[in-house]
Formats: C-alpha cells, sequence, structure tokens
C-alpha cells in the first residue's frame, strides 16, 4: 500500500486465539508509544473455520485480566492478495510461518517472520519460535500464550520504529 503507514498483520491457525492476542497487544503498544498514526494492526487466521466468530471466550478474558479489551475482535483468513497491503507478516508458530511462506511472493519470503524471534528476552539457546496453540489446551496455555506474546511485541516494536525511524 502506498502510503506512509507500516502495517503488520498477525498470523495464526484460527485467528481466534493467538493472532488476536498479539494485535490487541500491538495496537495498545502502538498507543502507548504514540504511533498510531504510523503503525496499523491486525490479524488472520491460515484456516477458515471460525470466519467471522469473535475471539474465543477464554481469549477475551485473559485479555481483559490484563487490561486489555478483545471484544472488538472478528475472525478472518489470511489470503495470499494481502501481500500486497502488508509490509510485515508475522507468524505466530512454524507451521503458519511454513503456511504464509508457501503463499508469499517470491520477493516477500522475507517479510513472513516470527513473532517469537523478536522476544528480547530470549537467548540464542531457546527451542523453538512458537506461540503454543492453547486451543485444545486449559486456560494456563492462554496466560502463557498472552506473556510471550507482550515480551515478543515490546522487541516487535523496537524494531519496526528501527525501520520507519521516529
Ligand atoms: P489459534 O487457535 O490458531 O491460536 O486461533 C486455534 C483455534 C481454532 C483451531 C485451531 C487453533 N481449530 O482447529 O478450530
Amino acid at each position: 500500500m502506498n502510503d506512509d503507514v507500516f502495517r503488520i498483520v498477525f498470523v495464526c491457525l484460527g485467528n481466534i486465539c493467538r493472532s488476536p492476542m498479539a494485535e490487541v497487544v500491538m495496537r495498545s503498544f502502538v498507543e502507548q508509544a504514540g504511533l498510531s498514526d504510523r503503525i496499523a494492526v491486525a490479524s488472520a487466521g491460515t484456516g477458515d473455520w471460525h470466519v467471522g466468530e469473535r475471539a474465543d471466550p477464554r481469549t477475551v478474558e485473559i485479555l481483559a485480566g490484563r487490561g486489555y479489551d478483545g471484544s472488538a475482535h472478528r475472525a478472518r483468513q489470511f489470503e495470499a492478495s494481502w501481500f500486497d497491503d502488508y509490509d510485515l507478516v508475522v507468524a505466530l508458530d512454524a507451521a503458519n510461518l511454513a503456511e504464509l511462506r508457501r503463499l508469499a511472493p517470491y520477493d516477500r519470503r522475507d517479510d513472513v517472520r516470527l513473532l517469537r524471534a523478536y522476544d528480547p528476552t530470549l537467548g540464542a539457546d531457546v527451542g523453538d519460535l512458537d506461540v503454543p496453540d492453547p486451543y485444545y489446551g486449559g486456560p494456563e496455555g492462554f496466560g502463557e500464550a498472552l506473556s510471550m506474546v507482550e515480551r515478543a511485541c515490546r522487541g516487535l516494536l523496537d524494531d519496526v520504529v528501527a525501520r520507519i525511524g521516529r
């Protein structure tokens, strides 16, 4: 898109748990940094099962518990044409990354990145960089996913600010 807004889309599988968390957290950080007119944030899923639905109630609840509002979310499915609309596509796990790189135009594959690769608190010896899918697990998985998202979005914001300048 030919304007000076930097556009980020977070992508998981269903777009009802992890990527809505990332969207809401990142938008909050962008607002706190006073950059809402420079950085736009969205989310989607690689799958279509939940299109049009609200975020999972467990997602909305864990977000609310940490001061974020996830109530406006409606799930969407990522489409390959969206590479025209977004500067950066951020995958929540390695399976999402592989699927998105498969969909990406050849010259845009490097614009698909794993969210946790931006986590400044992770050492080089970390195992994988997935935000594990909490959908089929217990409530603790949602809290852990949100903590991972919060840490990584701090680093992502710094990275994007370095790219676009203050
Ligand atoms: P998400 O979680 O990818 O974090 O939104 C999931 C939600 C639904 C399904 C899988 C993952 N599902 O298979 O319906």
